[in-house]
């Protein structure tokens, strides 16, 4: 029997829950999923992609909810059967979501039931992705799950372990604690419990890297996706913030309910995050700055024989988060509060709590970027907090959303601590 939180509990009774289930081998613990909806109080609509009932049968899923489920979408048409359900749903979960079903969500094809009806929904929806790790790490899929993340889904797993073929790796359908906990976080009030903790307040958030022009067709730039910033900005609009987010180019959509603020070089970035920051409360740097810039940009192609390629002189970029730092006179507890990223691949403690107190930090979020399931263009995360008064937090893989809700839970302590 899966254990849910009282609050949980609560969330699901008596709530109308769409299940969709597509065809992986995990539809198998879709079955034990509705059982604990059902278990939890919630009414449990199932829906099958033809895949899914080559796994798992109607049948099963109609023993354990106690409503038919259904898979065909022209059966009793006149039911028009895809609005219904998807009106009545206070909440959808897809679990396993396959790489086809989530492309279908992501390019709007309606050519089943699950996805004439998950084109139908304006309820909270929880994507519970499982498939091979192959699958999963295919630029396709992380784009297609980037885009249905920045539309307001719940991304919940995938987890790390035993797959299917006696393979092993990420890929795992999250476990069903983990599902159902999504499941009702998606039915709290957006922000969860912490909804409208940070209204009243402004936060400057920044992400993506920055690219240095070297001429019309090179730049010096740096891996990183912004996906850990957009999730800040998301997560922070949900508890209520003012939220402008200076974004150094990404390949994702600007986010709803955010003012996003493009940006290409790190002196760009510099002059809109110190122009925003007078009136800020927070401002969290998540980008990653290049720390130099060719010294000369050449409005022509360089050559690379001869042609000054090779001899591109570089300058230093401002340090911003340092400068914001050194103009609050170095005093830590001052406002803006700040909060810095620390991407490392060695010895994260000691490099944190070196860029902590040079830059004048309240907190930095130190992560690890040399493991494949953490850091760079991946969904999910690993971190080590570290903040001004000598507090250390390990936060074990999770997704980006989830940390950039521990990331802003800590941040609120600060805001309300003594220097309130
Ligand atoms: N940062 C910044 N301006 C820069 C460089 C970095 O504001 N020119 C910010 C980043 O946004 C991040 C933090 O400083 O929040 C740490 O970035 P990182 O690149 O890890 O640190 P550096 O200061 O560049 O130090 P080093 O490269 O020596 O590790």
């Amino acid at each position: 029997m899966t254990a849910l939180s009282a609050d949980a509990a609560a969330a699901l009774r008596g709530r109308f829950v769409l299940l969709g289930v597509s065809g992986g081998i995990a539809a198998y613990k879709a079955a034990a999923l509705a059982r604990a909806l059902v278990t939890a109080g919630a009414t449990v609509q199932t829906v099958l992609t033809p895949g899914a009932t080559a796994f798992v049968g109607a049948a099963t899923f109609a023993g354990l909810t106690g409503r038919p489920a259904h898979s065909d979408v022209l059966a009793d048409a006149h039911e028009i059967r895809h609005v219904a359900i998807a009106r009545a749903a206070d909440v959808a979960v897809f679990a396993p979501a396959t790489a086809n079903l989530l492309a279908k969500f992501a390019t709007g094809l309606a050519d089943d039931l699950v996805s004439s009806a998950f084109t139908c929904l304006t309820c909270p929806v929880v994507l519970a992705p499982a498939m091979h790790t192959e699958m999963w790490q295919h630029p396709a899929t992380q784009a297609n799950v980037a885009l249905l993340a920045a539309r307001g889904a719940r991304i919940v797993g995938p987890d790390d372990g035993p797959l299917a073929g006696g393979d092993t790796g990420l890929g795992r359908l999250a476990d069903d604690a983990a599902i159902l906990a999504a499941v009702a976080a998606a039915l709290a009030p957006a922000g969860g419990d912490r909804a409208g903790a940070l209204r009243g307040r402004r936060v400057v958030v920044t992400a993506g890297g920055t690219r240095e022009p070297i001429d019309p067709v090179r730049y010096i730039g740096n891996r990183s996706s912004g996906k850990m910033g957009y999730a800040l900005a998301v997560a922070a609009a949900q508890r209520g913030a003012v939220v402008d987010l200076v974004a150094a180019p990404t390949a994702l959509p600007d986010p709803a309910g955010v003012t996003t603020h493009h940006v290409e070089t790190a002196l760009q970035m510099r002059d809109a995050v110190v122009a925003l920051a007078h009136d800020a409360d927070v401002v969290v740097k998540a980008a990653a700055v290049a720390d130099v810039r060719p010294a000369d940009y050449s409005p022509h192609k360089l050559r690379k024989d001869g042609g000054g390629l090779s001899a591109v002189a570089l300058a230093p970029n401002p340090d911003i988060l340092g400068e914001l730092g050194a103009s609050r006179n170095g005093a830590a507890a001052g406002r803006p509060l700040l909060v810095g990223f620390a991407a490392e691949t060695e010895r994260e403690e000691q490099h944190g709590r070196d860029k902590l107190q040079r830059k004048g930090l309240d907190l930095v979020v130190v992560n690890r970027v040399d493991s494949r399931d953490a850091g760079f263009d991946v969904d999910t995360n690993r971190a080590l907090l570290l903040d001004r008064d000598g507090r250390r937090t390990d936060v074990p893989l999770t997704s980006k959303a989830a940390l950039a809700g521990v990331v802003w839970d800590h941040v609120e302590a600060l805001l309300t601590g003594p220097a309130d």
